[in-house]
């Protein structure tokens, strides 16, 4: 892939974004969300792939999977009005309905194309397939941990906000219950796993799989980065002061500082 095309296709993703912004305001708060997003994982993927030393061709290729994973979440909110998957329709199959419709890779090699698409396609299963097409798990391991150092940027800067103040869609509808914590999410973190997002029952629920993604990290560029912003910690402080959440957040963090190198 040619830089030259990357730029073309950072100069169709602002065309194509413009028109949707041309809604109701609450609308236009949602997709303005998902815009600045998609421009922080970009940012965010450039700096994990500086770290990861990644050559400038696959650093391009990866740039392109960052710029394109939630391009679905445009036609998304559109039809649904939500950025739910489970009261929708999965963002990720969407973005590669819009790949293809656009035509957006069809001047790539066939390599590229696979390796751009199947990491958006991945981007956000709980679990990556045990087989993929893809020659290397690269692009995906990338895309899921840049997005994940956003989506806790986002959340951090969520929860400094008054409550109605935050972009409606963002907290997907859980409700924000200052003292519950559901049992099975907080032992589920306690186990140095994954919370499931069909556990969720309120919004500290939702920061707690959050900050169990802690434990499903690729590269240690992820985990400094994600250390030094301190964003884990941020989330951790608007919980329930109770001891046995200050332990299994202590447990995802000795766990991040191990893994940072
Ligand atoms: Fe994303």
């Amino acid at each position: 892939m040619k830089q030259l095309q990357l730029d073309t296709l950072f100069k169709w993703f602002d065309d194509y974004v413009e028109p949707y912004l041309d809604t109701d305001e609450e609308g236009a708060v949602n997709i303005r969300l998902k815009i600045e997003h998609t421009r922080k994982v970009c940012d965010t993927m450039a700096l994990i792939s500086a770290g990861e030393s990644l050559s400038p061709e696959d650093s391009r290729i990866a740039s392109a999977v960052a710029l394109l994973h939630d391009v679905g979440r445009f036609p998304q909110y559109r039809r649904w009005r939500t950025f739910r998957d489970s009261d929708s329709d999965n963002h990720a199959r969407l973005a590669i309905d819009v790949i293809h419709e656009k035509k957006l890779l069809v001047n790539l090699d066939q390599q590229e194309q696979l390796l751009i698409e199947e990491a958006i396609r991945f981007h956000n299963l709980l679990e990556v397939p045990r087989q993929i097409h893809s020659p290397t798990r690269l692009f995906i391991n990338l895309i899921r941990d840049a997005d994940k150092i956003d989506i806790w940027r986002l959340f951090a800067e969520l929860l400094a906000l008054p409550p109605e103040m935050r972009a409606s869609a963002a907290t997907l509808g859980f409700a924000d219950l200052p003292d519950e914590v559901s049992e099975r999410c907080i032992k589920t973190l306690a186990e140095g796993c994954v919370v499931q997002l069909n556990d969720l029952k309120t919004l500290n629920d939702f920061k707690l799989l959050l900050i169990s993604w802690v434990y499903d990290l690729n590269f240690q560029s992820s985990r400094r980065l994600i250390l030094e912003r301190g964003q884990i910690s941020a989330l951790a402080a608007s919980l329930p002061e109770r001891e046995y959440i200050k332990i299994a957040v202590a447990g995802a963090l000795a766990a991040l500082s191990e893994g940072a190198g």
